[in-house]
This record gives structure tokens, C-alpha cells and sequence, in this order.
């Protein structure tokens, strides 16, 4: 289930043909396109050397599809990115090992765990997690989750080095403060001790890291390591952004800090991401709404979200007396205008963030013609040259919508920034049941969506995006987590983690699109858009995986297994199945909660899961699988210690290392018990396999 430890937010709430899907730019392209117009950047010194070599390989024109030889024997085969291919793993079992478990021929690294000294001057960590909140400003932060690597050099120089940026979605209160303290409340949720507050907030955000790989013999080769890098930052929950977009100016966004409405402090509980091909870095912005309170009268901006009328008993930010603080009340003061206190703070939440790598003085921009949700991810289909860009957009709560925007203008390789991104349609999903769908814009003045009815201008409409989805009666989803574009089909993949108020909210029925009551286990939907161009407004759905432990098991249960009474119409959902072949799957299949997905490089989609352990329906410990694009088939790659969630994922160029973060493991956990400590630590893992051959294939 979905992490509320820290935060208990009620969540009830392309013209190109196919065949040459290579067109696409990819990872490898992407610093190279913008380090060719920004060579003035100055990085450390490894940077620096790394910048002459990219602008070489870019003289060299693109070759990102065949770079690296491999660093192992028997690669003599390049990977011919045009073409996906399969798994080739053992598959692992069920695991409830506090452990992270590979197949055989792989091995594992832990990088940066919460807490390890990341920028110049910073602390070491200190086990028992005794740093104070001044510190940890300059240490990685907790809960790492959606993250994006971004290589350095055109060319095989880039699978050994990049930067990696990582969101730190929330924190696990009792594991950041020393167990002495364990965070200190008094009556009312008032928080004394203000360098803890300072500490929740700081351990927010996201991380900019910039990381090699030892390419030398020996002991410690092919290890990756940190930087020690200018590039290296924290951005936080007092880091000031920009906003921009539709919304930028609104009398909607105007504080005490912004009279003009123009800017804010900090991001939160940032989830997924996505990446751009100029090379920056999408942080969205999920479960903010429980990190403010409003004892008032809270207006539809914060009902729709789930802002709680008072301090939750586990943060309670808003009741420090600091005006950095103090913002996460909402409660008007009395005889104050907007634009003198806080009420409109949450209104600066919600967002898409851009973040620029590159640049660690540059101020993150929350884009707001995207809209304001509990944004899951934010992914960009394929782009290209001379078409406009489309980005897919998960809001993760119990029957919340699926989201696209389009940008109005055109993409322009080398030359369009974060700027095309203030202009464009908003869509939210209709899912028909006859298998067919459409994206209905969300534009002032259109489908209803006039002062008459509420919506005034567009920047209501976009501050109140679930309110305007709901206007235009879209199709309520059992809870939209990660979406993935599979290139080489041209299809995009939601996953839909689970929904226990799906056949019991009267405003959530069982529909085509979310079949099954309840639904505990989850479920994958896939789409194509019409003409070939993911700009389109109409396409065609299917359902790719339903989610669930073994039919065997399941029948064995039987009726007994109250969890699936009342299932009994969509039975056969309740297994891992193959809804497009009709194929049960196995053991090496069986899962539930899929969340965070990727199609890799190598064509493989990756499905990682937060979910529930169970030794009855014979679930362990979280885990990542590997669906095959070919087949169908699905099988168990990775699981993980005890008490996590296993999110976000990114890669090299080559395909050749895999990044996969292990989020908030907990309980009896002591993972990654590194230097005597025996506090559980999210962290990020690193993934080859042993001959240096492509990871999954
Ligand atoms: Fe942060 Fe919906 O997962
Ligand atoms: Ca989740
Ligand atoms: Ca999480
Ligand atoms: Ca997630």
C-alpha cells in the first residue's frame, strides 16, 4: 500500500514510421544536444574533461547507438536499439529475506544512501542518524524514488559517468531523528525543537549527484563512486522556484513570500519523474496535500485535495512560529489579505518541476500548464523534430484520472527549452467500454469549463484540475501510478497500483477500464493512440497485466479469502495474467501493487511494485519484474528487504547499468547495514551483470 507512515494524507481521497523507432533521441542524446550549444558550463574537473570529449563525439554526429564494446568477454553483439529484446534471467523467488536478491550472473551496489555527505562541507552520517536538520541539508536525502541518469559524454564515456538525480519522496520520522528524540511533539502536534522540523523538510527534495563508474583492474573496478563535484546538490523543501506557466501571476498563488505570485519555496514529496531531451530533470510533486492544515474554511483548491482541517500528529510543520515553516498552515489570519499570509501557499504545490543538472545555481521551475494533482510521474512520449511534445501524467489517489499535455509549439532539436512547456492543452482520459478512448481538453471556455460553472480563467481551471476532470466526467482510475511509453510498439502503459474503493464509492463503479471490485492487487493498461501520433485525442485501450498471486493459491483460498469475495465476475483477473495473449502466468508472475515502470533501452518494460507482503497469497518482500515485449511473459528479476517499496529506475546509454532505488525499508529491517549502522536506509542500487552484458537480457 502506499507510504502514509510520515504523512497520513487521506488518500480516499509523430509522423515517423515505426520501423524506425531509433529516430527517437534517447539518453545518449541528450546531453550531447545541449552541450552543444552550453559549453560554458564549468563542473569539476573530471566535468570539464568530459565536456571537450562530448563536443567531439557530437562533431562526430550520433553514434549513441553504438557505443561500447562491453566489458566482458562474448559482447561481440551490439544492441540493435531498433529491436527489443527478452529476458534471459533466472527468474527469482518470492523473497522474504532482509536482502536485495538478483539472479545469478548479476551483482548489486549500494550508492548513496540517506544521510551520506553529498555536497562540499558536508557532515559524514552519523549512525543512529544523529545529524542535525543544518546538516542534512547538504546529505542525500530519505525515501529515494523516481531518479533519471543523465551521461556526461556522447559516446561509451557516458555508461561511466553522469549525473544521477534522485527524488526523496517523504521520510520515516522514527528513522530520522535519533531514537532518544524520535521527533518531538507537544500538545496540539506543536513541534519545540525547530532543527527537527528543519531536518524533515531538508531530508525532501532532491538529490544531483554527480557519479563515475572505476573503469581500472583490480579491487574496486567497475565499482561506481560520488563526485566530489560543484555539480552536486540538495534542492529541498526551502529551496526558492520559480513559477510558470498559465498560472504564474494568479491571485491564486499570492503570499506573504510572493505578493506577486510568481514564486515559492521548495518541492515535496516528489515521486516520480521524467526527463527532457535537453537534458534537464521532471520531479512531480505527489502527496503534498497532508503537509498542510487549514482550521478554517478550506476552499475546493484544498477539499479536492485532501488538505486536513488540522496538524497531523506526525509533522505539524505549520505550528512553528518561522515564517519558513508557518507557511504550511493555511488558516487565514484574521484582518490580513493574501498577500500577508499563507492561505494560498498549497496552491504552490502540485506541480511539475523542472530542475537543471547542469546548472547548480539555477532556480527549479514548477510548470503549471501541466496541472495541479498528486502528480505521479511526468513521461515524455518520443519526441520529434518539427512535431509537438507530449508528456503522460499519473494522479495517484483512489479514483483519480490519467492526464496528457501537449505543448502548442513545435519541438526544435537544439534549440527548445523548458519554455515550450508554458504553453499547451491539458487532457484527461475517457475510457469507453468498448475499448476505444478520448483526451478531453481542459481549456477554459471549452467542454463547459466557463465562469459559469465555476472555472473563470485557466488558471482555475489548472489550480483545480481534478475539479475540472470532474466537470468533463472523465473516467475515474483505480489509482494512476507510473505511465511508460514502449517505443518500439508505440504503446503507453499505465499502471494502476490497486483501488479497494473501486465497486464500493458510488462514484467509483467497476467500469471496462478498472474490472475488477476492489481490486487489491492492481492492474496494467495499455494504449495506442490514433493515427500513430501521441498528440492524438482518440485511441484505443487494452488491458496489458492484471496483477495477483497464483490461481492456484488464489483458488486454494477460495471463499474463505475475504479479500476476493464478491470477485467472483472477474475471477480471472485476480491472477497474474496476460490479458492480451489470455494466458495465465506462473509463480515467477505473481505480484501486486505494480507502481513504478520503464521501458529499457534494451525493450524490456520494467515493473516495480508497492505493495503487500503475504505469506498466504505467497507475496514477500517488494520486487521488480520483467515483462517480455515479444511474449508476453513475465518473470521476477530483483526483490528487496524487508519493509520497502522498490522505485524508480533509470540506465546507461548502453543499457549495461541499472539504477533502482530501494525506498523506506523498515520495520525489523537493518539494510543496507553499512559502517555497524542498523538503521534501515533508502538508497540506490546499482545493477550489472557479470559478463557486461546488457541488465534483464
Ligand atoms: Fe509516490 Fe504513487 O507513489
Ligand atoms: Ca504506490
Ligand atoms: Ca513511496
Ligand atoms: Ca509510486
Amino acid at each position: 500500500m502506499d507510504r502514509v507512515t510520515s504523512v497520513p494524507v487521506t488518500v480516499t481521497v509523430g509522423e515517423e514510421p515505426e520501423s524506425n523507432p531509433s529516430a527517437n533521441p534517447w539518453f545518449g542524446d541528450i546531453l550531447a544536444d545541449r552541450l552543444s550549444r552550453r559549453r560554458a558550463i564549468s563542473g569539476g574537473v573530471a566535468t570539464a574533461v568530459s565536456l571537450a570529449v562530448a563536443s567531439d563525439a557530437l562533431a562526430r554526429g550520433r553514434d549513441d547507438d553504438h557505443h561500447g564494446r562491453g566489458r566482458g568477454k562474448g559482447h561481440g553483439r551490439d544492441h540493435d536499439s531498433r529491436r527489443p529484446l527478452s529476458p534471459t534471467f533466472t527468474a527469482v523467488p518470492h523473497s522474504t529475506a532482509d536482502a536485495v536478491i538478483v539472479p545469478e550472473g548479476y551483482s548489486v551496489q549500494v550508492l548513496i544512501p540517506e544521510g551520506e555527505a553529498l555536497v562540499r562541507g558536508a557532515a559524514p552520517y552519523i549512525p543512529g542518524d544523529f545529524n542535525s536538520g543544518a546538516e542534512r541539508e547538504k546529505q542525500i536525502g530519505a525515501h529515494h524514488d523516481g531518479m533519471a541518469y543523465f551521461p556526461f559524454v556522447h559516446g561509451d564515456a557516458g555508461n561511466r559517468h553522469g549525473v544521477l538525480c534522485v527524488n526523496h519522496e517523504n521520510i520515516n520520522p522514527e528513522l530520522i531523528h535519533p531514537a532518544t528524540e524520535g521527533g518531538t511533539y507537544e500538545a496540539g502536534n506543536f513541534r519545540p525543537v525547530e532543527d527537527e522540523v528543519r531536518k524533515e523538510l531538508a531530508s525532501h527534495g532532491v538529490s544531483v549527484v554527480e557519479i563515475s563508474r572505476n573503469n581500472g583492474r583490480g579491487r574496486g573496478s567497475g565499482a561506481w563512486r560520488v563526485e566530489a563535484s560543484r555539480l552536486n546538490r540538495r534542492i529541498n523543501v526551502f529551496t526558492p522556484m520559480e513559477i510558470t506557466g498559465p498560472v504564474r501571476g494568479s491571485d491564486l498563488l499570492k503570499t506573504k513570500y510572493s505578493p506577486k505570485g510568481t514564486r515559492t519555496r521548495g518541492t515535496l514529496n516528489n515521486c516520480a519523474n521524467g526527463f527532457t531531451p535537453w537534458g534537464t530533470y521532471l520531479t512531480c510533486e505527489e502527496n503534498w496535500a497532508g503537509y498542510f492544515y487549514n482550521t478554517g474554511t478550506r476552499p475546493r483548491e484544498q477539499t479536492r485535495y485532501g488538505v486536513p482541517g488540522a496538524p497531523t500528529s506526525t509533522l505539524g510543520w505549520g505550528t512553528r512560529p518561522e515564517d519558513e515553516y508557518t507557511r504550511f498552515n493555511l488558516t487565514p489570519v484574521e484582518g490580513a489579505s493574501a498577500t500577508q499570509d499563507y492561505r494560498n501557499e498549497a496552491n504552490t504545490f502540485g506541480w511539475v518541476v523542472e530542475i537543471d543538472p547542469l546548472d547548480p545555481k539555477s532556480t527549479p521551475r514548477k510548470h503549471t500548464a501541466l496541472g495541479r494533482m498528486g502528480h505521479e510521474g511526468a513521461e515524455l512520449a518520443p519526441v520529434t523534430a518539427g512535431r509537438p511534445i507530449t508528456v503522460y501524467l499519473g494522479d495517484d489517489a483512489r479514483g483519480e484520472y490519467l492526464y496528457k499535455f501537449v505543448t502548442k509549439d513545435a519541438y526544435r532539436p537544439g534549440r527548445t527549452n523548458g519554455s515550450i512547456f508554458d504553453r499547451g492543452t491539458l487532457y484527461v482520459a475517457k475510457f469507453e467500454a468498448d475499448g476505444t478512448g478520448r483526451w478531453v481538453a481542459l481549456e477554459f471556455g471549452r467542454s463547459g469549463l466557463t465562469a459559469e460553472n465555476g472555472f473563470a480563467s485557466q488558471a482555475e481551471v489548472l489550480v483545480n484540475t481534478r475539479s475540472a476532470a470532474d466537470f468533463v466526467g472523465a473516467t475515474r482510475m483505480d489509482r494512476p501510478e507510473w505511465t511508460a511509453v514502449n517505443r518500439f510498439k508505440r504503446e503507453v502503459y499505465l499502471a494502476c497500483t490497486n483501488n479497494s474503493q473501486r465497486g464500493v464509492a458510488a462514484n467509483q463503479p467497476v467500469n471496462a477500464a478498472n474490472p475488477r471490485a476492489r481490486n487489491p492487487d492492481g492492474h496494467i493498461i495499455g494504449w495506442r493512440e490514433r493515427g500513430g501520433h501521441y498528440e492524438s485525442t482518440r485511441f484505443d485501450w487494452f488491458i496489458l497485466f492484471a496483477a495477483g498471486a497464483t490461481r492456484e493459491t488464489v483458488l486454494a483460498l477460495g471463499a474463505a479469502d475475504s479479500v476476493y469475495q464478491g470477485d467472483v465476475q472477474y475471477a480471472v483477473q485476480a491472477f497474474p495474467y496476460n490479458a492480451l495473449k489470455q494466458r495465465f502466468l506462473g509463480e515467477e508472475a505473481s505480484l501486486n501493487s505494480p507502481d513504478g515502470m520503464y521501458v529499457a533501452r534494451s525493450g524490456i518494460l520494467w515493473i516495480q511494485t508497492d505493495g503487500y507482503s503475504s505469506a498466504s497469497r505467497g507475496f514477500g518482500n517488494q520486487q521488480m519484474l520483467a515483462a517480455d515485449p515479444k511474449t508476453g511473459d513475465l518473470r521476477r528479476f530483483l526483490t528487496g528487504p524487508v519493509g520497502c517499496e522498490i522505485t524508480g529506475i533509470t540506465e546507461t546509454p548502453d543499457g549495461r547499468t541499472l539504477f533502482v532505488n530501494i525506498q523506506h525499508p523498515e520495520g525489523s529491517s537493518t539494510w543496507p547495514n553499512i559502517n555497524g549502522e542498523t538503521r534501515p536506509r533508502s538508497a540506490t542500487l546499482v545493477i550489472t551483470k557479470d559478463d557486461g552484458g546488457i541488465v534483464g537480457t
